[in-house]
């Protein structure tokens, strides 16, 4: 079973450089310029920080090489990966969590892609938005997400390689340039520096349960980690590739891209917003940017929208990869078209999607729906399914891909793997990825996942 070989109809990538593009691609995301301000805000600025660097580098790397390893040796899906390595019914549960998974994130990622779309004409025509006004206005915000969707459905119908991997190669080192050309302007801003201390020097008794969760959910979301999203294209790859360069490369780009996204709000945050606090959740940078375009001049409402506009692209080529999960198991597994697929399930992520939109309504049933989860108080439809889907389900996927591949199937088959192609792994970074993959990511995971529902005790501040 195990050295099957993989069915001559599945593609691969042209280089090297369009795998790390495309996977690059999905990384850099929202997860990079919308989630990490507003978690770093919610979790106490340079603390969170400290600690998502050491979860990308110590968890979050190690788990990277683990998804592609398993895609490269079994050319398929991540049910495929499973049931191809020979794995059993339960450790398929975890390829069958990645499908939903990316299913359901990708429901509520085009509720906030659609704000995007929303803003990329706001700034471009120059009308003052307020935040709260738009998002709570459903004529609005439900057909931009429909949109998004549809933008979504019809690149993953016609391939990904020919338009947008084209595209995203030109677009997204645009995207770098102004980002680093918004962060300068925000350091610049009289008042910046309380802002760059709040999020640069870090405060290590804010450290706890909660925030080392919440670092850990954000590095797999912002990764790609944890969605069987690496298995899907690593099982793409050529064995020549030279895997473990191209995982620093995704990891380098997507971590610069996060860190670049903190320094572009939080100063501004600070110089531009006293009266607005860093917790205030997702709105965060849809009130903070905005106002920090108007501070450049000339021409700041077109770098606004070209921002946005760009900010969407890279939304659409993290989005393109999460349906193609899906896409990708019904395909291979239930022999369904690649267009039956793609419009049913984009269909019914839209359907999906309604109640995340709504729950921004205040008052309204989606945003009053509550959940205690072991004493952690979740508010809202949304925030439920980041939650559930965004982090926990996510880190419960990372625990039982480490566990399969350093427990139950031979670790060493799977270090050769990635030695496959890169020869500079053999030896000690060999030895140090199975020890990372057999203890240290289970373990880590193992602790943060018991200290959620409260066995170290104070459920609801640890969880
Ligand atoms: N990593 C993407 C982001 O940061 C989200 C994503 C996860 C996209 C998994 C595709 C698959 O926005």
């Amino acid at each position: 079973m195990q050295n099957s070989i993989k069915p001559p109809s599945r593609g691969q990538w042209g280089s090297s450089f369009g795998f790390i593009m495309a996977a690059g691609g999905s990384a850099v995301g929202l997860g990079n310029i919308w989630r990490f301000p507003y978690i770093t805000g919610q979790n106490g600025g340079g603390a969170f920080v400290f600690v998502y660097v050491l979860c990308v580098l110590l968890i979050g790397l190690p788990l990277l090489l683990n998804e592609i390893a398993l895609g490269r040796k079994s050319g398929r899906n991540p049910v495929g990966a499973i049931k191809e390595t020979g794995g059993s019914g339960f450790w398929q549960t975890a390829g069958v969590l990645c499908v939903l998974v990316c299913f359901a994130v990708l429901s509520y990622y085009s509720v906030i892609a659609g704000w995007t779309i929303g803003y990329i004409f706001t700034e471009l025509i120059n009308i003052p938005v307020d935040f709260e006004d738009f998002v709570q206005t459903p004529l609005y915000v439900i057909p931009l997400c429909m949109l998004f969707i549809l933008m979504t459905i019809s690149v993953v119908l016609g391939g990904i390689s020919g338009g947008i991997e084209k595209a995203a190669k030109f677009l997204m080192p645009v995207l770098f340039l102004i980002i680093i050309l918004i962060a300068a302007r925000s350091v610049t801003l009289p008042g910046a520096g309380a802002g760059i201390e709040y999020y640069l020097s870090p405060d290590f008794t804010k450290i706890n349960g909660k925030v080392i969760l919440s670092a850990l959910g954000q590095a797999f979301f912002s990764l790609s980690v944890g969605w069987g999203l690496m298995i899907t294209f690593g099982s793409y790859l050529p064995k020549t590739n030279n895997v473990i360069q191209s995982s620093g490369w995704i990891a380098g780009m997507d971590s610069m891209v996060a860190l670049m996204g903190g320094l572009m709000i939080f100063p501004a945050l600070f110089a531009l917003l006293p009266g607005v606090s860093p917790d205030e959740g997702p709105a965060l940078v849809f009130n903070v940017l905005p106002r920090v375009f108007d501070q450049i001049e000339p021409f700041g409402n077109i770098i606004g929208g070209m921002f946005f506009l760009l900010l969407l692209v890279a939304a659409l080529t993290s989005s393109i990869s999460m349906l193609e999960v899906p896409v990708a198991y019904f395909i291979d597994e239930r022999k369904w078209s690649r267009k039956k697929a793609a419009w049913t399930i984009g269909i019914a992520a839209m359907f999906l999607s309604i109640p995340s939109s709504l729950a921004a309504v205040k008052g309204n049933f989606f945003n009053q729906l509550g959940f205690n989860f072991f004493g952690r108080q979740i508010a809202g439809f949304f925030d439920l399914m980041d939650f559930f889907f965004g982090t926990l389900a996510i880190v419960i996927i990372c625990l039982m891909l480490s566990l399969y591949t350093g427990w139950v199937k031979n670790v060493k088959e799977y270090a050769s793997e990635l030695a496959m192609g890169a020869v500079s792994f053999d030896g000690f970074p060999k030895k140090a990825w199975v020890f990372f993959i057999k203890w240290i990511c289970p373990i880590v995971i193992t602790l943060v996942l018991l200290n959620m529902i409260g066995v170290f005790g104070e459920p609801g501040e640890g969880g």
